[in-house]
């Protein structure tokens, strides 16, 4: 069954109908396209181009497809090219001669590209919730280890001690800003095609603006040529559906190391590790690395998408059926390694006393020292330099900062004096880093407050709370 067969003598060469066919993978389409549909028989019957008796026949025959679809009465058959085909065929079914009706100011290019936008900003919604949980959970853990030292690092090298919430909160504001990403997104996806035709409008009275209002856009597009080719809105939604992909990975690669025998910070819970068919002692950060990996795809379809688009000329190329894919692997990667990332913070139990007793390792106090120096009005180049003198010869000398006695420092720089002990604390350390954004468990409670306030709105976004 054929959209447009009347111009042709032949049927189509089974090489080109399986390149052609999109019924496979468009088929998750089947309620928004439907929901589209109602909303363009309403508009067919205010135009008078459809009686109140033929509208609401319609209206119950797509009620009634859709039903079928969904318990699987109806499917797809090798034969429909689309979803659009397959549910026009399911239409003429149910309501002989009428069902051909519908598509009267109606084109599958207009179509399609507003069954994308529906499917989309309906999806866009369960991504968003599933990013609070993983939000929500970072906050629990980050809310539990406000106080934990925990050695801070650049270069992965350690460089001054942080709170372990602080740096939990870290990997928060990228999943805020994200959400704030798909919200903005929204508001530009949020421009109904249909009306637009195949490419000019129609000359028939329809209401685009009305549909629009239905479907729950904010708008009917301006330009029915713009209308029908822009897939911009297909790879913004990509572009932030990458970025997830990096933050999930950059959270992942660090939950990889902390998990690591090398670090031992956190421990995962069983159900959220993986073991070795080999090695019986093994536990393994899967998810942390499937987290980690699944980036590679999520990168990979908006460049598919990007490349597929670049140079195409206006308006409707068949290309364009290229969009649907990498989007749909994109929704689906995301709400998969979502929970089981949400999961996997939600259970890792931190190991508070290796992190704490190894936060001042590797001199992470130096900083606090130099600037106790400058705070006793040394110049700060001058404090570098000396407490560089003292890390060498700690090194040499194998001690660390807390075992130098008073001469020993004194030896090192005239600047030292028993008072360096004074600022040789952790917590300390933690404590004087209180100006706004720092790393002081004060600070991360005023950060985690925020935050909460800040979730609390993205979740009753994503909910229509
Ligand atoms: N399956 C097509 C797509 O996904 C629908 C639009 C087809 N339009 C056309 N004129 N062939 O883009």
């Amino acid at each position: 069954m054929r959209l447009w067969g009347g111009r042709f003598e032949g049927g189509p060469a089974d090489a080109l109908a399986r390149l052609s066919v999109s019924v496979h993978f468009d088929w998750r389409l089947v309620p928004y396209d439907l929901l589209a549909s109602r909303a363009h028989a309403r508009v067919l019957n205010r135009a008078g181009l459809l009686s109140d008796d033929e509208l609401a026949r319609m209206l119950a025959a797509i009620d009634d497809l859709e039903e079928a679809c969904r318990s699987g009465a109806f499917r797809p058959t090798v034969a429909d090219e689309d979803v659009h085909t397959a549910l026009e065929r399911g239409l003429l079914e149910r309501l002989g001669t009428l069902g051909g009706k519908l598509r009267a100011g109606r084109s599958r290019n207009d179509q399609i590209a507003t069954d994308l936008r529906l499917y989309l900003r309906d999806h866009v919604r369960t991504i968003v919730s599933r990013l609070v949980e993983l939000e929500t959970a970072l906050m629990s853990q980050a809310e539990q280890h406000a106080d934990t030292a925990a050695p801070g690092m650049t270069h992965l090298q350690h460089a001054q001690p942080v709170s372990f919430g602080h740096q939990l909160l870290a990997h928060v504001h990228p999943l805020t800003r994200d959400i704030e990403r798909l919200r903005d997104w929204d508001r530009r996806a949020a421009v109904s095609p249909l009306g637009s035709g195949a490419l000019a409008g129609s000359s028939l009275p329809l209401d685009p603006q009305a549909v629009a209002a239905e479907l729950g856009f904010d708008a009917a597009a301006p330009n029915s040529m713009d209308a029908v080719a822009d897939r911009d809105f297909a790879a913004e939604f990509l572009f932030c559906a990458a970025m997830i992909g990096i933050h999930l990975s950059r959270l992942g690669e660090e939950i990889v190391l902390w998990a690591s025998q090398e670090f031992r910070w956190i421990e995962m819970d069983d159900a959220y590790s993986t073991g070795s068919s080999i090695m019986p002692q093994k536990k393994n950060p899967d998810v942390a690395e499937l987290a980690r990996g699944k980036s590679g795809r999520l990168i990979g379809s908006l460049m598919s998408l990007l490349t597929t688009l670049k140079g195409l000329p206006l308006t409707y190329n068949r290309d364009l059926q290229e969009d649907k894919e990498p989007v749909f692997d994109a929704v689906d990667t995301l709400l998969l390694v979502l929970p089981a990332v949400s999961g996997l913070v939600s259970t890792m139990r931190v190991n508070t006393a290796k992190l704490e007793s190894s936060a001042s390792d590797g001199f992470a106090l130096a900083t606090d020292l130099a600037e106790l120096l400058v705070r006793k009005g040394v110049v700060f180049r001058e404090a570098h330099e000396a407490v560089g003198h003292l890390v060498v010869w700690c090194q040499v000398n194998d001690k660390e900062f807390g075992d130098l006695t008073d001469e020993e420092l004194a030896k090192i720089s005239p600047h030292f004096g028993g008072d360096v002990r004074d600022v040789l604390s952790v917590p300390g350390a933690l404590a004087s880093r209180k100006a706004y954004g720092g790393t002081a468990p004060d600070r991360v409670r005023d950060q985690l407050a925020a935050l909460r306030e800040a979730v609390d709105a993205q979740a009753a976004w994503a909910t229509g709370a």
